[in-house]
């Protein structure tokens, strides 16, 4: 996909589809859009009537422009009322709009890019989140579909051309500024692409071992990113007694991935550790899942691969800051020698671990991760894990729950998911919960006591390992994976977390320079 800026709207230059934002009862005051109606002789005024378009969030009308514009087609599509216009209402409606452009298998594009005086929202905003949104809205995992009369599926238009307009309906002048923000949303979209491939692939492929191999692939190809693996060997040397012993149940062996990004000039100091859940597949072990609690269980490394794609980024972007990613990489199944309820096993750490329900694996695997990080120094460190059913009871399948140690880290968190684009909601880290998760035989056990506030149980199970190191745990097991289409995500994995943090890198960039 070329991406180019222009300067001016010239309506009668040929695309396939033009892509108008009309904020909510203004669609007819828009310059462009008046523009329109005069080339196609009033009938657009008419036509906006006549459907009841307003410009909601969500509405849209997509018509033929019967060669009376050099565009074949135009899509209005509402942005909501102006004053509530933000980053993630572009998103969504460029979300949108790559539908449409699906749907007539569109090759050029041109996306307007009006800005209303909105509070806090620069043009070069909006035009990043709509390349965001399109670039998103375009993505499938297709690759074990046939299209239908064996045409190739549709990747998006070869050619986008981005005009951003300001409050004072003038064009926005700053080319240099508007194709920055394309080619950081260019970026990050890949980024998301990337955990959602890693998340869609099918279980029998995306294994443990597979997972590496990936990790490796994308370290081949891009400068300063660093890849390590222990086998199960290596990580039975490390004492990583937990993950291999949810990892037993299963044929496919474990393996521990760690991705390191050190730019010169980052310093030696203490790094940024993003730990990600990496179970291939979970179907509860020996605590086996009901069917319907089973499918989409390939999701359970969507962790790992929001931190993978996530480091990758960060290294394509060149971002000045140390970060290690970290992932556990194990399968959780029933076999002969499958850990089992009432075993007691040792983490990195020492820590001991009474197995309450085998269906609690992410934690067990997590421990030993974090208390990796923890040994080699940790500064800072998130880490995101499709953890509980709970936290979705709790908040719903687009939130993530945050929870943490350290509350001006857990705000740089939450931050830098507003600023994404990406929902978080903090949760307590109640530490009268604690008994809940006190073992008559280990140092801790991997279940609570009682069903309430599993989220919140699990959390307090990974803070044992962190020790005193700033950490924000996000429990993404609802926003990781969408049951029903998004605005800008088909049906699989989402992809969450890979935006927030790279903001969240680009955070501490910035505080670093400051
Ligand atoms: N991977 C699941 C959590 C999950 C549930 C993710 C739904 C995505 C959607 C996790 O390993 C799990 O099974 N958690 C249990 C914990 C319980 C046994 C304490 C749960 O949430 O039921
Ligand atoms: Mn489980
Ligand atoms: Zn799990």
């Amino acid at each position: 996909m070329k991406v180019e800026i222009i300067k001016a709207l010239d309506l009668k230059t040929r695309t396939d589809l033009l892509v108008l934002p009309v904020c909510e009862d203004r669609v007819m005051q828009g310059g462009p859009v008046l523009q329109l109606d005069k080339l196609l002789d009033g009938t657009l005024k008419q036509l906006v009537e006549e459907e009841d378009f307003k410009g909601k969030p969500g509405q849209g009308l997509t018509f033929h422009t019967m060669g009376k514009a050099g565009a074949l087609r135009v899509a209005l599509l509402g942005l909501g009322p102006e004053e509530k216009v933000a980053a993630e209402r572009f998103r969504r409606l460029a979300g949108r709009a790559a539908e449409v452009a699906r749907k007539y298998r569109v090759k050029s594009l041109t996306l307007a890019c009006p800005v209303p005086a909105a509070p806090g929202l620069e043009v070069k905003q909006a035009v990043g989140a709509m390349a965001e949104g399109l670039s998103l809205g375009l993505y499938r995992f297709d690759k074990y579909k046939k299209e239908p009369e064996g045409r190739p599926p549709y990747t998006g238009p070869q050619k986008v051309s981005v005009i951003g307009f300001g409050a004072d309906g003038r064009p926005y002048t700053d080319s240099g500024a508007l194709k920055a923000a394309v080619e950081r949303a260019e970026a990050l979209a890949g980024g998301v692409k990337i955990a959602r491939d890693l998340v869609n692939e099918i279980p029998e492929v995306m294994t443990p071992e597979e997972l590496a191999k990936k990790a490796g692939e994308l370290a081949s190809a891009t400068p300063g990113l660093k890849l390590r693996v222990l086998d199960s060997k290596a990580m039975a040397r490390w004492k990583m007694n937990a993950a291999l012993a949810v990892a037993r149940g299963s044929d496919r062996k474990p393996c521990f991935i760690e991705l390191g990004y050190a730019p010169r000039g980052a310093g030696r100091g203490p790094g940024l550790f993003l730990v990600g859940k990496g179970v291939t597949f979970d179907s509860g072990g020996l605590n086996i899942k009901p069917g319907e609690h089973m499918a989409t269980m390939k999701m359970d490394m969507a962790g790992a691969a929001a931190v993978i794609a996530a480091i990758t980024v960060v290294a394509r972007m060149k971002l000045p800051v140390r970060v290690t990613a970290l992932v556990a990489a194990v399968e959780n199944l029933p076999g002969g020698r499958a850990y089992k309820p009432d075993d007691v096993v040792a983490a990195l750490d020492g820590t001991t671990i009474e197995v309450g329900n085998t269906d609690a694996e992410g934690r067990v695997t997590l421990a030993d991760s974090l208390g990796w990080a923890v040994k080699h120094k940790a500064g800072r460190i998130v880490d995101l894990a499709t953890l509980t059913g709970s936290c979705v009871v709790g908040l719903g399948p687009h939130t993530a729950g945050a929870l943490g140690n350290d509350e001006p880290w857990l705000d740089q968190v939450c931050r830098a998911a507003g600023e994404a684009g990406e929902k978080v909601a903090l949760l307590p880290l109640d530490e009268d919960m604690e008994d809940d998760i006190k073992s008559e035989v280990a140092d801790v056990k991997n279940v609570g006591a009682t069903r309430f506030g599993g989220a919140i149980t699990g959390a307090l199970f990974l803070q044992k390992f962190v020790k005193d190191t700033p950490w924000v745990h996000l429990d993404i097991a609802g926003p990781a994976w969408a049951d029903k289409k998004r605005d800008y995500a088909p049906v699989g994995g989402t992809g969450f977390g890979v935006r927030l943090l790279v903001h969240l890198v680009e955070r501490l960039a910035q505080e670093r320079q400051a």
